[in-house]
């Protein structure tokens, strides 16, 4: 059995082999030193040749342990050149639908699990709070039920049936807990989060993935009440390992442990840290290569017992067998590669289809009522309508590396174009319309404006611990001729489609920015082109929701499109033409200004000064929102029992109508609101959602079921209970008051 040959290992090793197993380093590094002299149990960041020479040089050890392989795979195999890069996790959680992002980590297990990797640092499970935040893009938004949901179906999808599965890699929710509750947005910043609120809002997602069985979990970089999460008893022992029953392994954030004593300065060494991350039940710890003798001095010293490692090594080799990997280290080969990698692009480009948010549409879209697929997918245009002009103006009009999003390119997280990806795998939003339109209207490009200019750090360009500091980005100046250009290709044109939004380098990890707005010439460009009174189409194509100006508010029409991957640009054409329905939903809000933040629709109820005197605390677009280009009605919701028990499953029902002439997507939003709590709490929370698909005029009284134990606050002694009393149940499109309907009930104890 597992646990035999685990424990007969576990008693041949050495302490320092016990050390080195928790070790998890950066396979770029010094690999011979890592495996041979520091014996550790996993690398990350590594390509095939790298894998190959790791495992070479693990068959030279005393033991022969294989190493557990580790990436950051987190929309697709972004590191690999060839392989199917999907939108972003925010981009993909905008379909709202769990089982096409179950599809997409089972794919990109496929393609990860050929190229030698068991194990991806995926799906994080953050919530959005402040949109500053550099990471928004790696999360699933700012609703702990959609996070759950998503998060739930991404982790099966990774693990599939079983680790002994050949194509089934672990998964890791991160980043455990409260690491994106920052300050003023400011990555990693120290946090102010108390117990209840972390109960609230931060654990749920993860406690739902704890329970079903994700068999790891990576921890967050920052502290709560001023204990690093590394070495936060409370939070790793009380309440994962403990109310949770969790028995999967943890790991910590990028040096973690050397953090607390260079960075957070909390512990005075590497012995004393190795010590307190240990005996706090910390796994795999990684990239802090002084742990290992950190570790080794604890224990000559007295403040580690030997046998102090054995519970960690115990659950690392656990996976490892369960793996397979004594048998099978999973070598990468080169058929295998070939016959996987980059075969999901069929699925890559419905997910892209079904994360395009439209936002606004005065009518304009699909361009000229919208053409049908012809046999090559190009777009066929109704009989006798005059061929139409489309200028595409934009920054990000043509930019293939700004479409794949961060976490994609060479190991690390810079986001750039996987060395030798092929190009012609990408299709720009200039690509997708000039390939889609139809065969006799005319694409013309004009850029317009740039976004950025970089400039080297005046600290360095290296932090202290020697990896590289990213350069300091500054807002690029507009560039009027460029502008001029742009205006004159508009005149000409029917239709203009304005691509813009953010680059890459102001998105990421310590990559967190002050302002939300559209930077360089691009308000510029957008305020020249409203003034052409050419029909605009803004596609803002943005890592997060960005302040936009009323240019990009009161164009034609607006969609927001994340960061959509290879496929976005054709997705997106396909949407502007017609040949696709819109059917993205927001899985967060959209701020009015930088100074609104936050702006989360599920904040607590306030009191009468909770707003701003000079700016409504209404988001620009909210949570939930998201246009078709038909009419979707709600009516007649009713509570079939409208008293229920704690115990008992609420049903109701709603009609649901396609009121105009094209076919509808629709996700239906079931909101809670729990008219009289004991503490204060959010007015109203989503608690579940379901799609329909309903043809030009359908009708269709839907069904939804509620248990009414997800009715629940969390009480002022952190206890998450059901309070008896009047709810209501809130039905519709977003978590707008006006895109729902109302009904009551009542929970009785
Ligand atoms: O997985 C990531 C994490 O999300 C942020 N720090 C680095 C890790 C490994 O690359």
């Amino acid at each position: 059995g597992v646990a035999e040959r685990v424990e007969d290992l576990l008693g041949r090793m050495t302490v320092a082999e016990k050390i080195g197993q928790m070790l998890q380093l950066d396979a770029r590094d010094d690999l011979d030193d890592h495996v041979l002299r520091r014996h550790v149990g996993s690398v990350l960041h590594t390509s095939p040749e790298r894998v190959l020479r790791a495992h070479d040089l693990t068959a030279q050890t005393r033991l022969g342990i294989p190493l557990l392989i580790a990436e950051d795979c987190i929309h697709g195999h972004s590191f690999f050149e060839g392989a199917t890069i999907f939108p972003t996790q925010l981009g993909m959680a905008a379909t709202w639908d769990p089982a096409l992002l179950e599809k997409v980590a089972r794919a990109t297990a496929v393609e990860v699990a050929a190229t030698g990797i068991h194990w991806t640092f995926s799906p994080v499970l953050c919530i959005t709070r402040d949109l500053r935040w550099g990471r928004v893009n790696e999360t699933f938004g700012e609703d702990p039920h959609l996070i759950g949901e998503l998060a739930s179906a991404m982790v099966r999808g990774y693990q599939g049936d079983g680790l002994d599965d050949p194509t089934a890699i672990l998964a890791s929710a991160k980043h455990f807990a409260g690491y994106s509750e920052t300050q003023g947005g400011r990555d990693a910043s120290e946090a102010d989060l108390s117990r209840r609120k972390l109960r609230s809002w931060f654990l749920p997602p993860f406690e739902r993935v704890a329970r079903e069985g994700c068999r790891t979990f990576m921890l967050g970089y920052q502290s709560i009440d001023g204990v690093p999460i590394t070495v936060n008893d409370w939070l790793l022992n009380d309440v994962l390992r403990g109310e949770w029953g969790y028995t999967g392994t943890l790991i910590t954030d990028w040096d973690n442990v050397g953090r607390m004593v260079w960075e957070q300065r909390v512990q005075p060494d590497y012995a004393h840290a190795a010590a307190a991350a240990v005996r706090a039940g910390n796994d795999m710890i990684m990239t802090t290569p002084g742990f290992y003798e950190g570790a080794l001095e604890a224990v000559e010293g007295g403040l580690l017992e030997e046998d102090a490692f054995d519970e960690a090594v115990r659950r690392i080799l656990t996976l490892k067998v369960e793996l397979g990997l004594f048998e099978d280290p999973r070598r990468p080969s080169t058929e295998r590669i070939d016959a996987v990698l980059g075969t999901h692009g069929d699925l890559n480009l419905e997910v892209a289809r079904r994360s395009v948010v439209l936002l606004e549409n005065d009518g304009v879209l699909p361009l000229a009522g919208g053409v049908t697929a012809g046999a090559d997918g190009r777009g066929v245009a109704e009989a006798g309508t005059r061929p139409a002009r489309v200028a595409v103006v934009g920054p990000l009009a043509d930019d293939a590396q700004t479409q794949l999003g961060d976490w994609a390119g060479s190991s690390g997280q810079a986001g750039w174009i996987p060395d030798g990806h092929p190009r012609s795998m990408i299709t720009t939003v200039l690509d997708g319309l000039r390939d889609h339109v139809p065969a006799d209207w005319t694409v013309t490009y004009e850029q317009g404006a740039e976004i950025l200019t970089l400039e080297p750090h005046p600290d360095g360009e290296r932090f202290p611990d020697g990896q590289p500091r990213p350069p300091v980005v500054l807002s690029a100046p507009a560039d009027d001729a460029a502008i001029a250009r742009a205006v004159d290709a508009a005149r000409e044109a029917d239709y203009v489609v304005a691509v813009v939004g953010d680059r890459i380098e102001l998105v990421g990890e310590g990559r967190s920015t002050a302002t939300l707005e559209l930077l360089g010439g691009q308000v510029a460009l957008l305020e020249a082109l409203a003034a052409t009174g050419t029909p605009m189409i803004v596609v803002l194509l943005a890592s997060k929701p960005l302040v936009l100006p009323a240019a990009a508010l009161e164009a034609s029409a607006l969609l927001w499109v994340a960061n959509p991957g290879m496929a976005g640009g054709r997705a997106i054409a396909e949407v502007v033409l017609g040949l696709v329905e819109p059917s993205g939903r927001l899985p967060l809000s959209f701020a009015r200004h930088v100074g609104q933040q936050p702006t989360y629709y599920n904040q607590v109820r306030g009191q009468h000064g909770d707003r701003y005197a000079d700016l409504t605390q209404r988001p620009a677009f909210a949570f939930g929102q998201g246009l078709s280009y038909t009419t979707v009605e709600y009516r007649d919701l009713q509570v079939l029992e409208p008293t229920l028990g704690v115990a008992d499953v609420l049903q109701a029902e709603v009609t649901v109508t396609n009121t105009g002439s094209r076919p509808a997507r629709e996700t239906v939003q079931v909101y809670v609101s729990d008219s009289i709590t004991s503490v204060s709490w959010a007015d109203q929370e989503l608690k579940t959602f379901l799609q329909v698909e309903l043809a030009p005029g359908e009708e269709r009284r839907v069904r939804i079921e509620l248990p009414v134990s997800a009715c629940t606050i969390v009480d002022a002694a952190g206890a998450r209970v059901v309070e008896p009393g009047e709810f209501e149940l809130r039905v519709g499109g977003s978590s707008r008051a006006e895109d729902q309907v109302r009904a009551g009930f009542v929970v009785v104890g």
